[in-house]
């Protein structure tokens, strides 16, 4: 019934591969029935004790839900960490193609994300269906997606690849095989860029990378001229092209713990900015803003996990990630392939 629908639903996020009736596990109403008096952070802990859970989160998680996961870290790391988790449940801070990648990785945990709607722009405009008939142009090509897609498109795929590792995946295919890459253009340009490779691109992007503009990261550039430009590579070639460093979210992190500079221009979600503040407390971090008067470049789908839905997640154990094995074995295969090269 419509009327039950959770104030921010959207139909583009029902036709995702989870299903319509997933969204209503999302306990919208619930969240006011929390005690006010409740330390929701020691409750939390108690209940990861309980019941053997571990807390993943990204670096794009407010700085409260970082403070409380056990392992914080960009795609490929939280990949690998829901690999060898050896919890009973795996509670996802981040997006729901992450979530369900640590389900297709680690199919004997349970796998819980506070907010079922936390998807993701590049995951839900790349529907498997129209991926399937779109690759129909391409027979007899390696296909390569970023790891923001759904198990559906992954199943379609010949390798997987994150922002940190996408350089050294699409080198790894033999120079006569011609290559798609879906379904971030922008990353794919910059990718044929680094390593010289033509390959057919998949027309996604990011709608957060998207608001960044050459027009204001230059603006930003001539106002702190000593100060270094670190950018995702989800942003416009013409962004990526003009800056000092392009990477993943931990290879940034890596990049301003080991620079010498004291002043960085940051253009990716400003999360990240948390975990570079406390690496480097004498650097100033300068995000670029999106318009005149506010930094909007904040991810909406991140955002959606709070403190009280972690809460709830544990205490209910829900939403719950859940995948048919057939399509969980077959996104497995080029996830396997992209952790097999080490890179
Ligand atoms: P990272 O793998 O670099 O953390 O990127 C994930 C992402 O969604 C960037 O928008
Ligand atoms: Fe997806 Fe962009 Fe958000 Fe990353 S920042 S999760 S690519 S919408």
């Amino acid at each position: 019934m419509i009327e039950d629908r959770p104030a921010n639903f959207h139909p583009e996020i029902a036709e995702r591969n989870f299903g319509v009736e997933s969204l209503y596990s999302t306990c919208y109403s619930d969240l006011n029935s929390i005690d006010s008096d409740l330390d929701l952070t020691s409750e939390i802990r108690r209940m990861c004790v309980e019941k053997r859970a571990i807390i993943l989160a990204h670096y794009y998680q407010e700085p409260m839900v970082q403070d409380l996961a056990d392992i914080v870290g960009d795609s490929l790391q939280l990949a690998i960490e829901a690999q060898k988790a050896k919890a009973d449940v795996i509670l996802f801070c981040g997006v729901h193609f992450m979530a369900e990648t640590a389900k297709i990785l680690n199919p004997n945990s349970t796998v819980i994300l506070p907010d079922m709607d936390a998807g993701c722009s590049l995951a839900d405009r790349c529907q498997t269906e129209i991926f399937r008939e779109w690759l129909k142009d391409y027979p007899e090509y390696v296909v390569i997606s970023y790891i923001n897609c759904s198990a559906g498109v992954k199943a379609l795929s010949d390798i997987i690849c994150t922002s940190s590792n996408a350089v050294s995946v699409v080198s790894s295919i033999p120079a006569n095989k011609k290559i798609v890459f879906a379904p971030d253009r922008h990353l794919g340009r910059w990718v044929s860029r680094q390593t010289g490779r033509k390959m057919a691109l998949y027309p996604g992007f990011c709608i957060v990378h998207g608001l960044f503009t050459p027009r204001r990261t230059a603006a930003m550039k001539a106002r702190y001229p000593e100060a270094k430009l670190l950018v995702h590579p989800e942003c416009d070639l013409l962004i990526s092209a003009k800056a000092d460093f392009v990477g993943s979210t931990a290879a940034m992190l890596n990049f301003v713990a080991k620079d010498t500079g004291n002043a960085f221009i940051i253009g990716t979600e400003p999360g990240i900015i948390y975990q570079m503040q406390k690496l480097r407390p004498d650097a100033e971090f300068l995000p670029i803003p999106v318009d005149s008067r506010s930094n909007c470049s904040i991810c909406p789908y991140m955002r959606l996990n709070t403190v009280e839905k972690i809460y709830l997640a544990l205490k209910d154990m829900k939403p719950e990630i859940t995948l048919d094995e057939s399509l969980r074995q077959r996104a497995l295969k080029p996830m396997e392939a992209m952790l097999s090269l080490g890179c």
